[in-house]
């Protein structure tokens, strides 16, 4: 062979041997299977799951007491809003005490007894973890504000008076909006970035991290799966709090406050010391509630080689139609070419490396089919379904919440006084405070709005507080629980529970729905949702119409030889026009 001919043929060979490994890497990254990528999750909100002692409150007992309406879900992991003692300022999220069992919830033997019968059930139990703040009333604070040499001092954020007025810092939950509190003791302010009862935890003292890693070290020898962890991305902060121009804001951060909280200089350092202390030595998850996270650092959490969590949830989707200046007021002609686009790029952020998550409702949220789907009797259980098969055929780990299974829909009060929440009662007291329009505000609260929209009690039976409690229940349950109730949905082939449960069924039966490569198709068309979803030479097509009139989809796929696996009608339609609310699912080739 002459030698030009060597170096051609060996060239190609080298390009060819080369584009295999990059077809198998490509593969493989595709498919690094992972359990929880393949879970369902379910959120319980346990004040609101089932009471069992009466007191109004829903407790441990009551979850396990429905632990296999639970497995009959289908669903492979339960998170648990906050558990820990706590006095419930913002209902379990100020935790004094992060080894023990709130006491309206039960005891740590009612937590034993949960996992336990969770884990026979093959059910994984993953708690929330909330650690950029902790109550005032832990022990910690109590200490940390007796005196500024207290060897509890440097846990929390302090700025000493003789300094002057420290440099604005949002509060959430504060109708002043101001995320420092002075306290006159050590005669200095502290940091809060939620309620003044919940003071931020200062990162930067090693002492208060290992604190940390041991209490999650010590829940997971207890056996648990996984942490879902509370505006994670706040824990880093600018200690020298600097003062923060308009400017800055909008520069750096988007003009984003929450944006600029999640920037903190130690973030990564701390998730990586977090993962190698705690994560690296067992297989359970890790979840990022991702606070200011966005699409452009997103993968600094999740990369896995960056060895940090495993999966975040983003808020695009679930701020998208409100309309800016008010609290949570939704436009109602909220635009569904950029909700296809919202949860379109976020795919792509994942493509090729890191998992992403996919959620329409969780308990700081309005109940799904109120704002994404139709609430009316006639429309309610269709668009319950459509946003079911939605969630549960997306790529990325689908996060489902409570009472979405059976399609309730939200509270919709009618006075500030049914309401329960202290970030809608501190809103209220702002709008109360600029003289504004109160009517207009708890008008506002029952679309977009007021969290108690999806905390109000599960609804059972249509029994007296629909099955929920025996007692006085902590917040009103919604009237319609005599006709939206589990127990009447139970027995019903085409109830909005049975077509969770069979949708779930599909997911875990093809796995195309986790990992396959999603494509969104008629990006422009306003009414229907669209992809085709991919894997291994298996092609479906998820067709969503999100509105109330028939609508048609611009495709050029033929549904000739398309095979129907799941529809929220009983007679599905064959072809590419939609029935209001309509949701399908083919195979096609
Ligand atoms: C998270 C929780 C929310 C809580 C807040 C402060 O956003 O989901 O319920 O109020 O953090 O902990």
């Amino acid at each position: 062979m002459k030698p030009k001919k060597t170096l051609l043929a060996l060239l190609s060979l080298f390009t060819c041997l080369l584009h295999e490994s990059t077809i198998a890497q490509q593969k493989e990254a595709a498919i690094e299977k992972k359990w929880w990528k393949e879970a369902v999750v379910y959120q319980i909100y346990p004040r609101s799951f089932k009471d069992t002692d009466g007191d109004g409150v829903g407790d441990l007992k009551g979850i396990i007491s429905k632990l296999d309406y639970i497995k009959s879900l289908g669903v492979d992991v339960v998170w648990l809003n906050p558990i820990y003692g706590s006095p419930n300022t913002d209902n379990g999220y100020d935790i004094s005490d992060y080894q023990s069992i709130m006491k309206e919830f039960g005891t740590m033997e009612d937590f034993d007894t949960l996992l336990t019968e969770m884990h026979e059930r093959g059910l994984k139990l993953v708690m929330d973890l909330v650690v950029n703040h902790s109550s005032d009333e832990h022990k910690w604070f109590q200490e940390s504000k007796k005196s500024r040499d207290n060897p509890y001092r440097d846990y929390y954020h302090w700025w000493p008076a003789e300094k002057g007025t420290p440099a604005f810092r949002p509060g959430s939950f504060e109708a002043d909006g101001s995320g420092w509190r002075y306290d006159k003791t050590t005669d200095s302010y502290y940091l809060h970035y939620f309620s003044n009862k919940q003071p931020d935890l200062n990162w930067e003292n090693p002492k208060l991290r290992q604190e940390i890693y041991s209490m999650m070290n010590w829940w997971f020898k207890k056996g648990i799966d996984g942490f879902r962890m509370d505006v994670i991305p706040f824990i880093a902060k600018d200690t020298t709090f600097p003062v923060i121009t308009q400017d800055e804001l909008n520069k750096n951060y988007a003009g984003r406050w929450d944006v600029y909280m999640a920037s903190g200089p130690h973030l990564h350092d701390y998730l990586q010391e977090m993962n190698k202390e705690v994560l690296s030595k067992y297989d359970v998850m890790s979840l990022a509630e991702g606070a200011g996270m966005l699409k452009s650092t997103a993968l600094n959490f999740v990369d896995p080689a960056r060895k940090e969590l495993n999966m975040g949830y983003h808020f695009d989707g679930a701020s998208l139609g409100y309309i800016p200046g008010y609290f949570k007021k939704m436009d109602p002609n909220w635009s569904l070419v950029d909700f296809k686009k919202i949860y379109s790029d976020w795919d792509a952020v994942y493509d090729k490396k890191g998992w992403g998550t996919i959620y329409l409702g969780n308990h700081d949220q309005p109940r799904m089919t109120s704002r994404w789907g139709n609430d009316s009797p006639q429309y309610r259980a269709l668009s319950s379904k459509m946003l079911s098969t939605f969630l549960l055929s997306m790529r990325g780990t689908p996060y489902y919440y409570n009472g979405d299974e059976i399609g309730m829909v939200n509270a919709k009060f009618n006075k500030i006084e049914d309401y329960r929440d202290i970030e809608t009662l501190s809103e209220y007291e702002k709008v109360q405070n600029a003289g504004g329009d109160l009517k207009q505000f708890i008008e506002d609260q029952k679309t977009g709005g007021a969290r108690d929209n999806g905390r109000t009690p599960f609804q059972w039976d249509n029994s007296k507080n629909g099955g929920f409690t025996t007692g006085e229940p902590w917040l009103k349950v919604n009237d319609n629980h005599s006709s939206i109730n589990a127990t009447a949905q139970e027995n019903d082939p085409n109830s909005v529970l049975n077509y969770f449960r069979k949708m779930v069924k599909l997911r875990k039966d093809n796995q195309v729905l986790v990992y396959g490569k999603y494509t969104l198709l008629d990006a422009k068309n306003p009414n229907i949702y669209a992809y085709t979803r991919e894997l291994d030479g298996k092609k479906l097509l998820v067709m969503l119409n999100f509105r109330s009139e028939k609508a048609k989809l611009d495709t050029k796929i033929n549904l000739k030889t398309a095979k129907l696996l799941i529809g929220n009608y009983t007679t599905s339609s064959k072809g590419l026009e939609l029935q209001p609310y309509e949701a399908v699912i083919f195979e096609i080739k």
